[in-house]
């Protein structure tokens, strides 16, 4: 049987289930992505770090697996974590994680390598300070001036989420200094924290997650930002907390700086229930679940921007380019772009994508994004306030697509399952508009 699914540009992993990006960093030439890994099963009863590589960002080669569950520290899974490179070594951070008697213990761990192959389990380790439940995990590092600063998703004894705050001097002994940030909306823990400086702003990243105490399990989480500022040792929002991604299939990101000085993020994409993770066609060739592509993030006159890579827009090969109020193809590439753009923001506007399979309509400031769920046949969807729709570029891949409105102010992700290969596309607007479709160049 063909894999129609098997995506080109979206990070898959060669088997089992991958999760979460982790320990993005550039190393001796090449990035590095690593990511939570079952590579024996399509559940999550198991987690090691897998490992991606690439010279250019653009080809990529699954190189297995980099750190395993194989210490009494992280028996039940090496979890979520960052890295970050001193002295042309590899310092990667994670959490192990272990229950015993079905007793939570997390700490926060660190290993280190020198040639980006073979990593060193190194003896120290965090363990979680007083005030917080053992949901303490998904270490981010970053260093500046004043020497290494750490942030660990947390829980608070009584059931908050917040963020706790380390500092070292030399990346190995780490002293406890207190919350970074909690409040209400950080829920019952916040998951994969991430902090950094863009453009003169402090951004806070962070998946809140309601949790139900009494079975101690996930009710509901998703991914968000603030950007605010740092004042001894705590971080202060002055916006509202608002998601990372307005589509159906993002969590978890993690971003780090590239050599070229960009701010570049990845993240799952998948935010599926655990019937749509049963029932996801890939289990038919024995993987689950792909990383969005990788994301420029900006800050342009006070919003948080996220662009799709120079690299990527590079690749397109212009099939198509004309002014319109409709445009219809009966056969898109598989790997294509949709470029729209408008001097007027329209009134209306519709997009059919693959016999309404997933859909896209603008009406009343708003944007609506429907697909056809592959398990329960339901049409659901995902709404997003857009005052003025000026521009639209969608970048679709064999099951995964990324939708940038207005050059990257709002993202939508998703995934999509189609059994045949023809891919038709249907689109209608109430104001002339410039569209050009291209393939995607493997
Ligand atoms: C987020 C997460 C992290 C954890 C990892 C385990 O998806 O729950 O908090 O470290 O996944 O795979």
């Amino acid at each position: 049987m063909e894999n129609l699914y098997k995506n080109h540009y979206h990070l898959e992993a060669p088997r089992g289930l991958l999760n979460d990006p982790n320990g993005l960093t550039y190393f001796q030439g090449n990035y590095y992505v690593f990511h939570q890994w079952n590579r024996f099963d399509l559940n999550h009863s198991y987690k090691e770090w897998g490992l991606f590589t690439s010279n250019d960002l653009l080809s990529w080669k699954h190189q297995g697996s980099a750190l395993l569950p194989d210490s009494e520290k992280d028996l039940s899974g090496v979890y979520s974590g960052s890295a970050i490179v001193i002295e042309d070594k590899l310092h990667l951070f994670y959490t192990g994680n272990s229950k015993i008697n079905g007793k939570r213990r997390s700490l926060q761990c660190q290993a280190i390598s020198e040639d980006g192959k073979t990593f060193q389990k190194i003896n120290s380790h965090i363990e979680t300070p007083e005030e917080f439940t053992e949901h303490h995990r998904d270490p981010k590092i970053w260093s500046d001036q004043n020497g290494y600063h750490m942030i660990v998703g947390s829980q608070t004894k009584n059931g908050h989420g917040a963020i706790a705050y380390y500092q070292s001097i030399d990346c190995k002994k780490w002293d406890y200094q207190g919350i970074f940030y909690t409040s209400e909306d950080l829920e019952q823990m916040a998951e994969c924290p991430d902090y950094f400086e863009l453009d003169g702003e402090s951004l806070l990243l962070v998946c809140p997650q309601q949790r139900d105490l009494e079975s101690d399990s996930d009710i509901s989480s998703y991914s968000a930002y603030y950007m605010g500022c740092l004042r001894d040792n705590e971080f202060y929002p002055k916006t509202k907390i608002q998601p990372m991604d307005d589509g159906f299939d993002f969590y978890a990101p993690q971003t780090f700086l590239d050599p070229k000085g960009r701010r570049l993020m990845w993240a799952w994409m998948s935010r599926m229930n655990s019937n749509e993770e049963v029932t996801c066609p890939t289990i038919d060739f024995g993987y689950l679940h792909c990383l969005t592509m990788p994301r420029e993030l900006r800050v342009i006159d006070g919003k948080l921007y996220q662009l799709p890579l120079q690299e990527f827009l590079e690749r397109r090969i212009l099939i198509e380019s004309l002014e319109t109020v409709s445009y219809e193809s009966k056969e898109l590439a598989t790997q294509s772009v949709i470029d729209m753009t408008w001097s007027k923001s329209p009134s209306s506007f519709e997009l059919a994508f693959f016999d309404q399979n997933v859909t896209l309509e603008y009406k009343d400031q708003e944007l609506i994004l429907s697909r056809i769920s592959w398990s329960d046949k339901q049409v659901h969807t995902k709404t997003v306030p857009i005052k003025e729709l000026k521009a639209l570029q969608i970048f679709i891949d064999s099951s995964a697509m990324e939708l940038f409105i207005n050059k990257g102010e709002k993202v939508m992700s998703l995934r999509y399952f189609l059994q045949q290969e023809k891919r038709s596309c249907d689109i209608r607007s109430s104001h002339q508009m410039e569209i050009s479709y291209s393939k995607l160049e493997s």
